[in-house]
């Protein structure tokens, strides 16, 4: 069976960009796959953090994973703190990594822009991230779009340190979402959905209220065309909205423009908010029950219990290719 790996930052609230970037696919993939799914906490502090909101945002993410349909029985489920194999290996692949590929990051660009301090672990991040990955054996790691440099700097480290040191690795591929890969902020359509964005209308999260996503999806920013049509150059809010619908409802973008025809922007804003707030009803009520559970520290201990082991074979290979520590 090949082998999935993919994470998430517990760094704020997950978003609708989240779950139908990357999680909704972890749901329907884990059924082929040997699943492992990632809480990257120590990717979560290469930016400020609040200590008791990192902390609640870790299990809160934790239970999203199980309420959204991560079948802890089937993928293995954990916090990448508690696998230290993860820091030491990401520590191996600085080594391999070179400044100059990691200052190229676009995600390092972006969070460095105008900032006086910038810590050095927002440099290292991909090292860190590549580690997470090759640790596992990983075939395949499912994200949205933003991630794919970060993969492809991946398999060069990969590639790298096989050809260097010593032939351990799998050279992963990465698995972008045909739709959704991308979902964008509704208030600035040509900017991807953020968790970390300023203005809380931009985004939807997953713990949103009915009443909460029909205000944010009501103050979308669109177009004054009045026609409900997919064009991503010159609608980019109403095809980003379409893109939603089209997902939660599992109706192709033909249909639903179809739906709409002779129809203004009012009544479509009000039915794409009711198909999403129907499909975040059902992973709401089942995180709620989660959240403070035992439940939950059990299948977070059972996932840490089943990373370690795995994790700990390859770090061993990795030691003993880069000649460090005793031979083992
Ligand atoms: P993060 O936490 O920013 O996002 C988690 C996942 O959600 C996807 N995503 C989106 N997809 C579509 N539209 C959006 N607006 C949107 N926003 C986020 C991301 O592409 C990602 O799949 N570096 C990673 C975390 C990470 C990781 C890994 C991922 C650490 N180690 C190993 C895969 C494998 C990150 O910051 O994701």
């Amino acid at each position: 069976m090949k082998t999935i790996f993919s994470g998430i930052q517990p760094s704020g609230t997950i978003t609708l960009g989240n779950y139908i970037g990357a999680m909704k696919q972890f749901v329907e993939l884990q059924h082929d796959y040997n699943c492992h799914f990632c809480i990257v906490d120590q990717h979560a502090i290469t930016t400020p953090q609040d200590r008791l909101a990192l902390r609640k945002n870790i299990r809160s993410l934790a239970a999203l994973y199980v309420a959204v349909g991560i079948d802890p029985a089937k993928s293995t489920l954990f916090i990448q703190s508690e696998v230290p194999a993860h820091t030491e290996a990401g520590w191996m692949l600085q080594c391999v990594a070179y400044i100059g590929e990691l200052e190229r990051m676009t995600q390092f660009k972006d969070k460095s822009a105008g900032k006086e301090a910038v810590s050095a672990g927002l440099l290292t991040y991909p090292p860190l991230m590549a580690a997470d990955i090759l640790l596992y054996n990983t075939d395949l790691v499912p994200v949205g779009e933003d991630q794919k440099q970060h993969l492809e700097l991946t398999r060069d480290l990969a590639e790298r340190f096989n050809k260097k040191y010593n032939d351990i690795f799998t050279i992963p591929e990465v698995r972008i979402p045909k739709v959704g890969a991308r979902v964008m902020s509704l208030q600035d359509p040509t900017k991807k959905m953020s968790k970390s964005d300023p203005n809380q209308k931009a985004f939807i999260t997953l713990l949103d209220d009915a009443k909460t996503i029909e205000k944010k999806i009501k103050s979308a920013v669109t177009d004054s065309e009045g026609i409900v049509r997919y064009d991503k150059e010159n609608k980019p809010g109403i095809s980003n909205l379409l893109s939603i619908y089209s997902i939660l409802a599992n109706k192709s973008i033909e249909d639903i423009e179809a739906m709409y025809e002779g129809k203004g922007y009012g009544d479509f804003k009000a039915d794409t908010a009711k198909v999403v707030a129907e499909a975040l009803a059902p992973i709401q009520e089942r995180y709620y029950e989660l959240v403070d559970s035992s439940e939950l520290d059990d299948i977070l201990d059972q996932g840490a219990d089943k990373a370690n082991a795995t994790a700990n074979k390859m770090l061993r290979k990795m030691r003993n290719a880069m000649g460090i520590g005793r031979k083992r």
